[in-house]
């Protein structure tokens, strides 16, 4: 345990949040920064890699702000996975946009790979489509061959150490990375067209993983000790909760997440950190969904989530399949639908329907997984008293939601230093049974599902 504090950092998708940890796993300090995203296109979500950068050094300088410097030993990151770019291998200039996790302009690179998806899928653990960072980059590349390519945490470990590295677990969600020996796939390089020159080198989790250079500003002489997923950061947290729980990361999207390896072929195979493998279901639109209706009804996500909690659905269903369903689908033709409408129906009910959609979609994947005797939620939307309600209901068993924010950095903190995460919990147990539920949301999912996909 270092005798100081360490300054963790979560790269998120809508803000970069940082915490100062004690010791003790106490936050002594906390700050953060927007990032801005854009739709320049249906399908295409793209951020600034330098926006990126610079959201981290705000978001640390606020965290730092009247803090004596001296006393930060370490800093970990964890950081929004999947989301890739290229740069100029000379200048490290960023050549064209980040493309966000949620980007899905790379899915004609699958199309034309649908062929090798079973051995994609055994070698990388996941199954072929363009959420992963492989095909985005093959996208990138092809107009700019011959540059640098990384993650997140790839991009900010270059920018501020000049090192051009990835973390192992990050690398785990590109779909280049052969999961079982942690080593990039030739195989899979091959079908993706990605040349070995230009990847990363793949890092541990935690080690001394360099010192923050000139361009830290702030962070400058210190060392960077731990990297993360931002999923799997929060699941670091959770600590021995984790060991028999799913954990749920309810944000822009949610992360369903359990160590060990799926119990379906419907969950990923993923690396949580070092070398322990974890199951995952990726669920794209959570937070987006409440987001996407808030604006659509000019309102705010507060007042749609204080509607969801004085109404009912009244047999409405909002399937958000924006640009397809990840898991446990894997229909990126799936589309968006709501069903169920009557001439009675009014912003509460769809307010209601959009927060049991993402209850449900956790539903399928913790079931995906072969059950579960009690979830641990975390993220921004578990804020949300009703949408623990519901999911415990979904599901029959405890949700526990942990008390601290920002988990992830608090993940990425204890891993970067050594500590005991201080992690407490609300319980929210179930009160009523969701048969009856559960069977008519899985038929507006069968509508949804490209008919190729039905099930
Ligand atoms: O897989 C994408 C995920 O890492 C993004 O997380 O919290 O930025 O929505 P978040």
């Amino acid at each position: 345990m270092p005798d100081g504090l360490v300054l963790a950092i979560d790269q998120g998708t809508s803000s970069t949040k940082c915490l100062l940890a004690a010791a003790d796993g106490q936050v002594v300090a906390s700050g953060s920064a927007p990032v801005p995203i854009r739709y320049p296109r249906p399908g295409w979500v793209e951020q600034d890699a330098i926006e990126i950068l610079d959201s981290v050094l705000a978001a640390a300088a606020a965290c730092l702000e009247g803090i004596d410097r001296s006393a930060v030993v370490a800093v970990g990151f964890s950081t929004q996975r999947e989301s890739a770019l290229i740069w100029d291998r000379h200048t490290g200039a960023p050549l064209g946009p980040v493309l966000g996790w949620q980007d899905q302009r790379a899915v004609g690179v699958c199309d034309k790979l649908r062929g090798d998806e079973a051995r994609i899928r055994a070698i990388s653990g996941l199954p072929l489509d363009p959420m992963f960072s492989a095909a985005k980059l093959r996208w990138l590349l092809d107009g700019t061959p011959g540059a640098l390519v990384g993650t997140i945490d790839s991009w900010l470990l270059y920018a501020l150490t000049g090192s051009h590295q990835i973390e192992v677990g990050n690398a785990s969600r590109t779909q280049l990375l052969d999961v079982r020996s942690q080593n990039w796939s030739p195989e899979l390089l091959g079908l993706f067209g990605i040349p070995s020159t230009a990847l990363p080198e793949i890092t541990p989790s935690q080690g001394e993983l360099g010192r923050i250079g000139e361009r830290g500003g702030v962070l400058a002489g210190l060392p960077i000790t731990a990297v993360l997923g931002d999923s799997h950061a929060a699941l670091y947290a959770h600590g021995s909760e984790a060991d028999d729980g799913v954990k749920v990361t309810y944000g822009t999207g949610s992360s369903v997440m359990r160590l060990g390896a799926p119990a379906s072929g419907d969950v990923c195979l993923t690396v949580a950190w070092n070398d322990r493998l974890a199951a995952e279901g990726n669920i794209r639109s959570s937070g987006a969904t409440v987001a996407w209706l808030a604006s659509f009804l000019s309102l705010s996500p507060e007042q749609i989530g204080q509607m969801a909690a004085t109404a009912e659905s009244d047999g409405v269903f909002l399937v958000p399949g924006f640009g397809g369903l990840a898991a446990p689908w894997w229909d990126d033709t799936a589309v968006g639908l709501i069903s169920g409408l009557t001439l009675g129906t009014r912003p509460p009910q769809l307010a209601r329907a959009a927060v049991e959609s993402i209850a449900h979609q956790v539903a399928d994947v913790v079931d995906a997984m072969g059950g579960a005797s009690r979830v641990l939620a975390d993220g921004g939307a578990s804020g949300n008293d009703v949408l623990m309600r519901i999911q415990a209901d979904l599901l029959g068993v405890p949700v526990k939601r942990a008390r601290t924010s920002s988990l992830s950095a608090l993940g990425a903190a204890s891993l970067a230093g050594g500590l005991t995460p201080a992690v407490t919990y609300d319980e929210f147990v179930p009160s009523g049974d969701a048969t009856a539920s559960r069977s008519a949301w899985r038929d507006a999912v069968r509508r949804a599902l490209s008919s190729k996909e039905s099930r």
